[in-house]
């Protein structure tokens, strides 16, 4: 590919982040990561190079920076970001918001100042299906009323009010709100997949620890919810499948005037204890799991109408929970951060 665009990408030695820069780096695209390592490992971006067979530009910073913002688009052509930086952990915002609000909300501002004022209006932002709250209605369309319960929900919407605005503001902004549901799984190649430092909050890293034998047993938070089995229900969806939906949205961007809001899910909802099945078939053995008490501010049913991202961005979802498991078994059996903690 001559002379290829240039996409700025923060938060590129993350989870989903990694996984979107290897697929922009296939697709022939000259890629800038920025990432401040608060929730990822300098070996990522090695690890990167490997799988994309190319080399990119890596900076260290912080989007809570506005000289390091300035210099980012003072120093590359960059003709569209993707915007993964920021916290993610529903019940630590609960505890420290200002941090949550600091590096979400201000570190976005600080972000789209430094776009505007190198005169770069594309943006593919990293928002969630948090912003719906607890959904009066499944599958959730992208008009199903928005709330937030914590300050991560709330600051994930409180950008896309900001992006909105600013879209009515002036001409020229293109901007995907891509509204993520479950991600899970890792790259088939084990060398890129969820590494969360301490304990895991979410699913399925923490199954695929128990899978592995790194913790005892599986605890499943509530069997009354009014689903069919008890257990919450939740549209998980492949990080491969994920960062293909942002190299799709990337590409769709010359069509959208303004804040256009994407579910990126399956349309296809699991509980928990199918999710237990599936590991449990993919091993090839029972998992130790028992029933606790219902996680506070915990949903019953979650799942995407993804008919917006087929029709806008010519995306689906393409691989199965089978893959989710099996992919997510190669990343922990030999990289996550457990082995070397516990090695
Ligand atoms: C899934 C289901 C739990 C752990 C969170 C964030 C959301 C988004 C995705 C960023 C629920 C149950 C979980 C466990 C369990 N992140 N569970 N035992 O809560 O749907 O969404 O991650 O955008 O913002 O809120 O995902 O994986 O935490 O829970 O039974 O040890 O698994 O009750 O039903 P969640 P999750």
């Amino acid at each position: 590919m001559s002379n290829p665009d240039t996409i700025l990408v923060t938060g590129g030695a993350g989870f989903i982040g990694s996984h979107t820069v290897v697929e922009l780096l296939q697709a022939g695209y000259a890629v800038v990561a920025l990432d401040n390592f608060a929730n990822a490992k300098p070996s990522v971006i090695s690890r990167i190079c490997t799988l994309a067979g190319r080399d990119f530009t890596f900076v260290e910073g912080d989007v809570r920076d506005p000289g390091c913002m300035a210099a980012l688009f003072r120093d590359h052509p960059i003709q569209t970001v993707i915007h993964f930086a920021g916290l993610k952990a529903v019940g630590e915002s609960t505890r420290v918001p200002l941090t949550y609000y600091q590096n979400n909300v201000t570190g976005t501002l600080n972000l789209l100042e430094a776009m505007r004022g190198a005169g770069c209006r594309n943006l593919v932002f990293s928002s969630s299906a948090t912003v719906y709250g607890d959904p009066a209605e499944v599958p959730i369309r992208e008009d199903s009323p928005l709330s937030a319960t914590n300050p991560y929900g709330r600051s994930k919407l409180m950008i896309e009010e900001i992006c909105r605005d600013l879209a009515k503001s002036e001409p020229g902004w293109r901007i995907a709100l891509l509204r993520y549901f479950n991600p899970v799984g890792a790259h088939p190649s084990g060398l890129l997949g969820e590494d969360p430092q301490g304990v895991p909050n979410n699913l399925m890293p923490y199954l695929l620890q128990v899978a592995s034998g790194h913790r005892p047993h599986l605890e499943v938070f509530g069997q009354d919810y009014p689903t069919p089995d008890g257990t919450g229900v939740r549209d998980y969806l492949h990080v491969v499948d994920l960062a293909l939906g942002h190299l799709a949205a990337l590409k769709a961007l010359p069509r959208i005037e303004g804040a256009i809001p994407i579910n990126l899910g399956t349309g296809r909802g699991y509980s928990v204890l199918e999710m237990i099945q599936a590991m449990e078939k993919v091993m090839g053995h029972p998992i130790p799991w028992q029933f606790g008490p219902r996680r506070p501010g915990d949903i019953a049913l979650c799942y995407a109408n993804p008919d917006r991202a087929h029709t806008m961005l010519g995306w689906r979802a393409e691989r199965d929970l089978m893959a989710m498991c099996s992919d997510g078994l190669t990343w922990i059996k030999s990289n996550s951060s457990l082995n070397s903690a516990l090695a």
